[in-house]
């Protein structure tokens, strides 16, 4: 990650209490950045935040908020007034659990849309909008997932919200990088995190079965290492990236939608 005074003094991390975001906070802190961590539950945010404040030193505030819900837009406006931010990191946006979608209801589905897709592109215009109008620096990371590399079956709008973060940061990225604002996509693959091991993948299967998890430091350290590099970084290489994006793309959504199934030990049709 470039130093702490590029982007400081202050990162925002979006879903920062667990997990692949807990994560970002402890390494961004490390770096000297004082945090805003947004989460839905006081629990482990505010232990998160604690935790924080002792190891690193840093100032650490706690805003509990669901990021779907109605003010979005009134929520950051409260924010940028309160805090000098310059990094955010965009990293809620899991499903839990797979399903048909015509099996949930269309609230399941606009709610993965307004964490996935609304979200991050509210916080990005307004964010990086109110640093480039004071010509500061800014950093912005939203994570993503393999998943949205193409279509995919029992997780049909999760795959289609995230290839909209996957491709929102690649413009953003080509659009703003010559004016110091830095935009990444840090697309996660399988990684062990508290939400998931809520939402009933056993990791034990998993890595029997051939999907092996990664560790959420390792996905937050290897992003932070990319940003202001790349418009999109893979957690599982660029190699395996650029191998699956290469399969034909029926073949892809039917690996992608077999793999949901075999995680959450489903029938895939
Ligand atoms: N884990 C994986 O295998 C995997 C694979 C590929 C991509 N990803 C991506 O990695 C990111 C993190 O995933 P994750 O597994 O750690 O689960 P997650 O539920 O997306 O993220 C957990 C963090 O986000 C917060 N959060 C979740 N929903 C929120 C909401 N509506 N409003 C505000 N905060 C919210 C959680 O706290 P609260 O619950 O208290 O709100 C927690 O701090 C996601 O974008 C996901 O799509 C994960």
């Amino acid at each position: 990650m470039p130093n702490a005074s590029k982007y400081g003094p202050v990162a925002l991390i979006l879903g920062g209490s667990e997990g692949i975001g807990r994560q970002f906070a402890e390494q961004i802190a490390a770096k000297g950045l004082d945090l805003v961590l947004v989460a839905r539950g006081g629990g482990p945010l505010e232990s998160a935040a604690r935790e924080i404040r002792l190891a690193h030193g840093v100032n650490v505030v706690t805003l509990t908020r669901d990021l779907t819900a109605a003010g979005l837009e009134e929520f950051i406006d409260g924010v940028l007034g309160a805090h000098d931010i310059g990094f955010t990191v965009y990293n809620a946006g899991a499903t839990h659990g797979v399903g048909g979608f015509l099996d949930a209801p269309l609230a399941k589905a606009t709610n993965l849309v307004q964490l996935n897709c609304t979200g991050p592109l509210t916080f990005a215009h307004k964010l990086l909008g109110a640093r480039r109008a004071r010509k500061r620096r800014a950093g912005l990371i939203v994570v993503s997932s393999m998943s949205g590399v193409c279509g995919s079956g029992l997780v049909a709008t999760y795959a289609a919200a995230k290839a909209f973060e996957i491709a929102l940061c690649e413009g953003l990225h080509w659009e703003l990088s010559g004016e110091g604002i830095d935009v990444l996509c840090a697309v996660a693959g399988l990684t062990d995190t508290p939400a998931m091991r809520r939402s009933g993948v056993s990791f034990t299967a998993a890595a029997a079965a051939g999907y092996v998890a990664m560790d959420a430091a390792e996905v937050a350290r290897g992003a932070l290492s990319q940003l202001g590099k790349a418009a999109v970084w893979y957690a599982v290489g660029q190699q395996t990236a650029d191998a699956m994006r290469a399969l034909p793309r029926g073949q892809l959504t039917e690996a992608m939608s077999a793999a949901s199934a075999a995680l959450f030990q489903v029938r895939a049709r």
